[in-house]
């Protein structure tokens, strides 16, 4: 048995959990600073920092109550260590590391991707090994063939913007708030997704990589060539969406196809978009597979899936060393 308390703070949401690996989820909190960084239409680095700073520490004494956990009956801290912010890192290192060197237990840091791809794990219905994961998120786009904790294969990835980069620069040439995602999702639902024929990128070609960054340039040019675009931003939000999302659901059937595997999940930011999710499993119904994905509040950034990463790496007995480095930069 081990309790881990899981700490993420790589980018604009401070994320606390305590995941025990025979009880499950015990507690989770999330504090977001998106109204911190709204003003600026993106995160602001330096503002984070603090704002990570001011808030994880009482983070941790609520989620630690929330679970009926003293810090003694914790066994482990996993903190994400990248990518991300180096500032914003740090914090959740520093702390993680501290802490754990004060409770004298083990403290491993996190690839926050391998987090993210992991978080349907938690759910009480979750995938067997192996499977094929869709993970999609503000940073990443990337298709993975995945046999066990550690055993990723890449089986395709974005080769420009990611997908979530392309939902957030949608939103920000239609004028919408930060962060554009949900934002161009709730859009979409009043829009014909029919208005623009936007182009499917990728498709014609064979293998398993993306690319959005055309994608996100005819968007542009349509706006720019729409005379009433005011009234059209709707019709735009959705067209985009079906786009978008009519790719990354091919390019999945094609991954089940290639690895013959009829297991599919999906994780990371985008995963929490409805018409994405409606269509995989529309798919996976036709086709007899199976699908999995996080619920909403695991599928953006949290603690639940760094702590529970966490746990699965000390389980093995994998250990780290007491310096303190964090990677901004960190293929998975
Ligand atoms: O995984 P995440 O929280 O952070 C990263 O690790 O990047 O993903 C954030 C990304 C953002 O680009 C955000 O716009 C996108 O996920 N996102 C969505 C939705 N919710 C979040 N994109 C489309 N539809 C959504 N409902
Ligand atoms: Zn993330």
């Amino acid at each position: 048995m081990m309790r881990v308390l899981g700490l993420e703070t790589s980018c604009d949401e401070t994320g606390v959990a305590v995941y025990d690996s025979e009880l499950g989820l015990l507690a989770h909190r999330l504090y977001s600073q998106v109204d911190l960084h709204a003003d600026y239409g993106g995160v602001v680095p330096e503002l984070a920092s603090r704002d990570h700073v001011r808030k994880l520490i009482p983070l941790i004494k609520e989620v630690l109550a929330a679970a009926h956990t003293q810090p003694q009956e914790i066994d482990a801290i996993a903190y994400t260590s990248g990518p991300g912010l180096a500032g914003a890192l740090m914090v959740g290192a520093i702390t993680g590391r501290s802490l754990a060197y004060a409770w004298g237990v083990p403290a491993m840091g996190v690839h926050h991707m391998e987090g993210h791809l992991l978080a349907p794990l938690l759910e009480s219905e979750k995938p067997d090994f192996p499977f094929v994961a869709l993970l999609v998120s503000g940073g990443h786009s990337q298709l993975l063939r995945v046999d066990g904790i550690g055993c990723y294969q890449l089986l395709g990835e974005s080769i420009d913007d990611a997908a979530g980069e392309a939902f957030d620069k949608v939103a920000k040439m239609l004028h919408l708030d930060y962060p554009g995602g949900p934002q161009v999702a709730k859009l979409a639902l009043q829009g014909n997704a029919n208005a623009f024929a936007f182009p499917r990128p990728m498709l014609d070609r064979p293998g398993l990589d993306f690319s959005f960054s055309g994608l996100k340039t005819a968007v542009l040019t349509a706006y720019q060539q729409t005379p009433d675009y005011d009234n059209k931003k709707a019709d735009i939000a959705a067209s985009f969406e079906a786009a978008i999302v009519d790719t990354l659901v091919r390019k999945c059937e094609r991954a089940l196809k290639q690895t013959g595997l009829k297991r599919l999940v999906m994780a990371g930011g985008v995963s929490a978009n409805l018409r994405l999710r409606t269509q995989l499993k529309d798919l996976a119904q036709r086709k007899r597979w199976q699908v999995f994905y996080p619920s909403p509040a695991f599928c953006t950034d949290n603690g639940a899936m760094i702590a529970y990463a966490g746990c699965q790496r000390l389980l093995v007995g994998q250990q780290e060393n007491l310096a303190v480095t964090v990677k901004p930069r960190w293929p998975m």
